[in-house]
Formats: structure tokens, sequence, C-alpha cells
């Protein structure tokens, strides 16, 4: 398959070929999805095809305007209004009950779906043009580090999708908080730049992330999809994040590193120690930023290990942790 590139000026023609039922790779402020029509069953399985993700992973559905919610959900609760005011457009995704418009593809067979109205205004104006709502994971092959610039998503999915936005990289450069608001009480089910904190000024109720249960890929086959004691969030049974390195988290750089390690965190190492290639960043937001590009440079230049310093959970530390946890679970 050709894949097309497109510039901001042809977002009405990526819009275009998007309602038609092709697949779009877009830039967002989190991080670059692979989008497609998400009231088409037809599209949406053409998602995991591209990707190589497996089909008991559920997709959020991306809408530029709460109108657009209507054709999806079928209750807003208070609480999820609340959340809504105060962090929409941005990088928070709410689970709602779904309506039967919502094709099972996207909710995995689920009775909700996760919905986010994003604030890239790239994002915001391929919506309108695409005049449908947009099921979009991160546009990564299944298991390796999402997408935080045009030339990531090329790397992955160059000849299997139509399309790719050639946009900025990311801003936030790690996934959407996601909140659950279907229970009694609201629950963090996957951190991201929008953190506990901020969400418990709106909600005092609302439940911590509490990690979860992962499975490699291998195992996938004897998971029981929706019985009620699979986790909530279901895409983070599965492996994850990965380089073809190694990731470590260590609590400070080393001085003595083994050959073909990299390094990323806050902390300088000690001067001329035989790391492969360092990255210093002085925020948290910097590090969140620049850390799924840093693994990918890592795999180019043949690392063996990357080390990635810890950083307090707090904040979008939380987010941030969970992401380096991952990233360092043996695939095997
Ligand atoms: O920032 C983001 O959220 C990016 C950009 C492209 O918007 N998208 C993204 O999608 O990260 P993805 O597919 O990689 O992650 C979707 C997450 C998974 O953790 C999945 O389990 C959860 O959302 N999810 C989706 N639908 C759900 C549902 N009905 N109930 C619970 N969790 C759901
Ligand atoms: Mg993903």
């Amino acid at each position: 398959m050709k894949t097309h590139y497109f510039d901001r000026d042809s977002l009405p023609l990526a819009g275009e070929l998007l309602a038609k039922g092709a697949l779009v790779a877009f830039p967002t402020e989190t991080v670059y999805g692979l989008g497609a029509n998400a009231l088409s069953q037809e599209a949406v399985q053409r998602i995991f095809s591209a990707k190589g993700r497996p089909s008991d992973n559920p997709l959020i559905v991306h809408i530029s305007k709460s109108e657009d919610l209507a054709t999806l959900v079928r209750a807003v609760s208070p609480v999820a209004q609340k959340l809504m005011d105060r962090f929409w457009p941005g990088p928070l995704t709410l689970v709602f009950p779904k309506t039967d418009a919502v094709p099972d593809v996207v909710t995995a067979g689920l009775d909700s779906v996760a919905v986010r109205m994003p604030e890239h205004p790239w994002a915001l104006e391929l919506l309108e043009h695409a005049g449908v709502p947009v099921a979009a994971p991160s546009a990564n092959r299944s298991g390796t580090p999402s997408a935080t610039t045009w030339e990531a998503v090329r790397d992955d999915l160059d000849g299997r999708v139509e399309g790719i936005v050639c946009g900025p990289p990311t801003d936030i450069g790690l996934e959407s908080t996601v909140v659950d608001t279907t229970g009694l009480h609201p629950r963090v089910l996957r951190p991201g730049k929008v953190s506990y904190e901020e969400l418990m000024k709106v909600c005092s109720d609302i439940e911590p992330y509490r990690g979860s249960e992962i499975v490699s890929e291998s195992t996938i086959g004897n998971h029981e999809g929706s019985s009620p004691h699979a986790p909530n969030s279901p895409g983070l049974r599965h492996r994850h994040y990965q380089p073809i390195a190694r990731v470590r988290i260590v609590l400070h750089p080393g001085s003595t590193p083994p050959k073909k390690t990299c390094y990323i965190g806050i902390e300088p190492p000690p001067p001329a120690t035989g790391y492969m290639a360092c990255c210093l960043v002085r925020t948290l937001d910097e590090y969140a930023r620049v850390l799924f590009d840093f693994f990918r440079h890592a795999d180019r230049l043949g690392a063996d290990q990357i080390e990635c310093q810890q950083v307090p959970e707090i904040g979008l530390g939380t987010a941030l942790m969970d992401r380096l946890q991952r990233a360092s679970m043996s695939s095997d």
C-alpha cells in the first residue's frame, strides 16, 4: 500500500480519507494517533492488523466537540460532566457507557467506550474535516514505544496505512490519562499528564491508579475478555512501550556503565563515563516529552541497555514511572 504524507494544508483531504474508511495517522498533544472512522467496523478492524495489535485491547474514540458524544455514549454522569468541563479539550480520556452505534471492535466487546477530545489544533481540524468520531490508538507497531514524531510513525507504519499527517513532535510525549466514570466512584485506569492531584481538585472521591496485572502477548489467547475479574483497562495487560534495548530503572547514573548503554535522567553522570548516548532533562515535563524518542534513538544506535533515572511518583512522575516500569518488564 502506498502511504500518502499530508501537511497542514491538506488536512481536508486527510479528513475525507478518514471518513471513507482509510487509516490516517495524525498528531495529538500526547502522542501520534492512528485514526479510523469509529463508526465503521471494517475501518477499525484494519487498525488492529496495521499495528499488529491484539483485538482484546479497546480503543479511544476522538471527537472535536461535546455534541459528538451523543452518538457514542448512553449517559454522562455528573462527575464525568465536571471532568469534561475542566479538562476538555485535553489529555484526559473518559470511559462512559456506550451506545449501540459504537461497534464492538472499538471496545473489544465491553459495554463502555473511552472518549477523548484532544486539544491539538491539527487533530481538531482533522476531526472536523472527517465529520465522524475517530478511533485512534497510538500510531506505533504494537508493543513498541508510542510514536511522538511523524518520522517514528513512518518508521513503524509506512506501507501499512493510507496516510500520515506530518505535524510537529508531540508536546506531552505520554498517552492521555484514562478515567473510568461508569462506576460508583471515578477511577484512574492509566496515569498521564492530567495528574491524580489535579483530578482530586475536581472530584475528591476519585480512586487512584493502582497499577495493573500485565501478561505478555503470548498468553493473550488464555484471557477471558470481559469477565468480571478482568482489569478495567484491558490494554494495560499487554506488553507496552518496549524498545529493543533492555530498559533499566536506576537511582543514579553509573560511573562505569556496561558497554553499549544509554542514559536518560535529570542527574548528569560523572564526567567521562562511557555511556553510548546521554539525554539530560531538566524537568518531568521534558523527561516525558523526549522519553519515547530517546528509546528509538538508542535502538538506532544499537544499544543493549537504556538506564532511566527514577523520579518521584507525584504529578506527572506517576505516569513516567508507570511507562518506565512497563518498558522495563521482560517480554518473555
Ligand atoms: O493519548 C492517548 O490516549 C493516545 C492518543 C492517540 O489519543 N491514544 C492511546 O490509545 O494511547 P491506546 O489505544 O494506545 O490506549 C487506549 C487505552 C488502553 O489502556 C485501553 O485499555 C483503554 O484506553 N481503554 C479503551 N477503552 C476502554 C474501555 N471501554 N474501558 C476501559 N479502558 C479502556
Ligand atoms: Mg498504545
